[in-house]
């Protein structure tokens, strides 16, 4: 993205962001509101920019949100903002279906997903039976299963237990696809190429994760007055 500018509500929430997003493995830390959940947005269409560019493998996120589904999976800070469907199987097949599966085959390739996944008994489940933490899993699921060259994770551990995330964590790293995650978890960045700290909508640092966690984590000491 290219000195990119990004108005909410015309407040600025974005100021002036450019970067170029190669490295296999991203995280976007900062404090809250720091334009995170704004900045990843951009890269799917969800939200445009009030100024400058944005391109994603040559895409234009601006074509909309469809145009970007095979690009971009985006899982959500909130499970309740994409869930559609009752049941845990018509959810994970739902994507799969949006790339031209059909209807048999889509739940064929879901189950057998949840089955890697250790959550072969979901299937059938209501979702709204399932507790927070497992609502987030299916949302990361869902997006998984289609397989995009980008994976954008807002926040996705925060409902889930220790062993779900060490899981997921060790399952995305052998994953072959690009990842962007936002995390307050620093400890699950450590692993990353490349981390980019915002702070008021600009970017503060941009670098290697054990340099700039080091730095966050003594601007945070230092903001602390008990
Ligand atoms: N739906 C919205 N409408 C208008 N302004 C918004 C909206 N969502 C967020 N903002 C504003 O945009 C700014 C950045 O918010 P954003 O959600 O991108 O922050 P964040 O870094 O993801 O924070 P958090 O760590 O709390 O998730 C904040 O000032 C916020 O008030
Ligand atoms: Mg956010």
């Amino acid at each position: 993205m290219d000195r990119v500018r990004l108005e909410r509500d015309g407040r600025p929430v974005l100021t002036d962001v450019s970067l170029s997003l190669n490295e296999p493995r991203i995280g976007l830390i900062g404090n809250n509101g720091s334009g995170k959940s704004s900045l990843v947005r951009l890269l799917n269409g969800l939200l445009r920019p009030s100024a400058g560019e944005v391109r994603v493998h040559g895409y234009n996120p601006a074509d909309g949100p469809e145009a970007m589904a095979a690009q971009v999976g985006f899982i959500f800070q909130n499970p309740d903002h994409q869930i559609i469907f009752p049941t845990v199987l018509e959810e994970v097949a739902f994507g799969l279906r949006n790339l031209g599966r059909s209807r048999k085959q889509a739940q064929i390739e879901a189950q057998a997903f949840l089955d890697q996944h250790g959550r072969a008994d979901w299937a059938e489940r209501p979702v709204h039976s399932l507790s927070e933490g497992q609502k987030q899993l299916v949302c990361i699921l869902s997006v998984l299963v289609m397989e995009p060259a980008l994976i954008v994770l807002d926040e996705p551990f925060s409902a889930l237990d220790y062993p779900t995330r060490l899981h997921l964590l060790d399952w995305l790293h052998s994953l072959p696809q690009q990842l962007l995650m936002i995390s307050h978890e620093l400890d699950s960045l450590e692993r990353f190429d490349r981390l980019i700290w915002l702070e008021d909508g600009r970017v503060r640092d941009d670098g290697e994760p054990a340099r700039i966690l080091d730095a966050y984590k003594r601007a945070s000491l230092a903001g602390v007055s008990l």
